[in-house]
C-alpha cells in the first residue's frame, strides 16, 4: 500500500517509524511519503491560508496551494506545469531505490477510474470534523486500496471546493470525522485512520487471528467481550469461572453473551442496526 500524507507539520508522522507500523514499512508492506504543503507555495511567507469569504473568525486553507500539491501527487497536471517537486524532500522511505514505483494516475494500467472498487486508483482522504464518522467498516474497505492520499487541514479547515474538484476529476474522495469533537488539525485524525486501516492490510499483524474477534468487527460488529490474563485471582478479583472451565462451547457462549450485553448497555445504536438474521435464538435471550 502506498500512502501519501500532506501536512504543514509532516514531522507529526515521524512516529510511524515505531512499532508494528515501522516494521510494516521495513518489510515494504506499506510505503509512506510525507509532504510539506508549504513546498507548493510561491510567496516568501509560504502562506497556505487566507481569510474566509463571507467573513468570520480564523483562516481557511487556500485551494490553489492544495491543488498544485494534489495535482502533482495524483499526476493530474499537464507535464512540465507541475510545481513543488521539492515536496518529496520529506518522504519517509521514498529514497529507497528498490522501493516499487507508485502507481500514477496517467499510467494506462493504473489510470484514474471513477469506479471506487478499482483498488489501483488513488483514494483521496480529508479528515474533517463536519464529515461522516469514520468507522471500522470504512477502515476495512480502505485497507484494500493500493494507494491512499491524505490531506491534513489546519486552521478553520480547507476550501470546500478542493474535495469537490477532485471528485469531479474522477478521483475517489472521502471526508471523515474521527469523533464528535474538534482537533487543531487533521494530523491526529489521519494518524488514527491510518492505524485503523493499515492494521487490516494482510500481513500487517503478526497474528491475523487477533483482528478477527475485535470490537466493531465482523457481520454483527458488537463491542468485544472483556479480556483477562493470569493470575486467575488478582488483588481479590477473580476471572469468571467459566473461562477456566476448559469447556470451549461454554466459553464461546459466555463471551458472546457478554459482547451482546455490553453492546446493548454502552452502544444501543449498534444493536439497533443489527438485522433480524444476525442474532440467533440464544442471542435473543441475552
Ligand atoms: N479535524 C479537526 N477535528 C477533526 C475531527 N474530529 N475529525 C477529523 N478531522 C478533524
Amino acid at each position: 500500500m502506498f500512502i501519501d500524507i500532506v501536512s504543514v507539520f509532516p514531522e507529526y508522522f515521524r512516529s510511524l517509524d515505531l512499532g508494528l507500523f515501522g516494521k510494516a514499512i521495513e518489510r515494504g508492506l506499506v510505503e509512506v511519503r510525507t509532504h510539506n504543503l508549504r513546498d507548493w507555495t510561491h510567496d516568501v511567507h509560504h502562506s497556505v491560508d487566507d481569510t474566509p469569504v463571507g467573513g468570520g473568525a480564523g483562516m481557511v486553507m487556500k485551494p490553489e496551494v492544495w491543488a498544485e500539491c494534489l495535482d502533482d501527487l495524483l499526476d493530474l497536471a499537464p507535464r512540465g506545469m507541475t510545481g513543488g517537486t521539492s515536496g518529496s524532500k520529506n518522504t519517509k522511505n521514498a529514497g529507497d531505490a528498490s522501493a516499487p514505483a507508485i502507481p500514477r494516475a496517467e499510467d494506462p494500467e493504473h489510470g484514474v477510474d471513477p469506479d471506487p472498487k478499482d483498488t489501483d486508483s488513488p483514494i483521496l482522504i480529508f479528515p474533517n470534523p463536519s464529515a461522516p464518522l469514520f468507522t471500522q467498516h470504512d477502515a476495512t474497505e480502505l485497507s484494500q486500496a493500493k494507494r491512499l492520499v491524505f490531506g491534513c487541514g489546519r486552521y478553520e479547515g480547507y476550501d470546500a471546493r478542493i474535495p469537490t474538484y477532485y471528485a469531479s476529476q474522477g478521483i475517489d474522495v472521502h471526508e471523515y470525522s474521527i469523533g464528535d469533537y474538534v482537533l487543531n488539525g487533521g494530523e491526529v485524525a489521519v494518524s488514527v485512520m491510518l492505524e485503523a486501516i493499515t492494521r487490516l492490510v494482510p500481513g500487517f499483524m503478526g497474528n491475523p487471528e487477533s483482528i478477527v474477534e475485535e470490537s466493531y468487527t465482523g457481520g454483527d460488529a458488537l463491542l468485544e467481550y472483556h479480556q483477562y490474563t493470569k493470575p486467575a485471582v488478582w488483588r481479590g478479583l477473580a476471572v469468571p469461572d467459566v473461562l477456566i472451565s476448559g469447556d470451549h462451547g461454554k466459553v464461546d457462549r459466555f463471551r458472546r453473551d457478554e459482547a451482546l450485553a455490553r453492546t446493548s448497555e454502552l452502544r444501543p445504536d449498534l444493536v439497533e442496526r443489527l438485522d433480524c438474521c444476525t442474532l440467533s435464538k440464544q442471542d435473543r435471550r441475552t
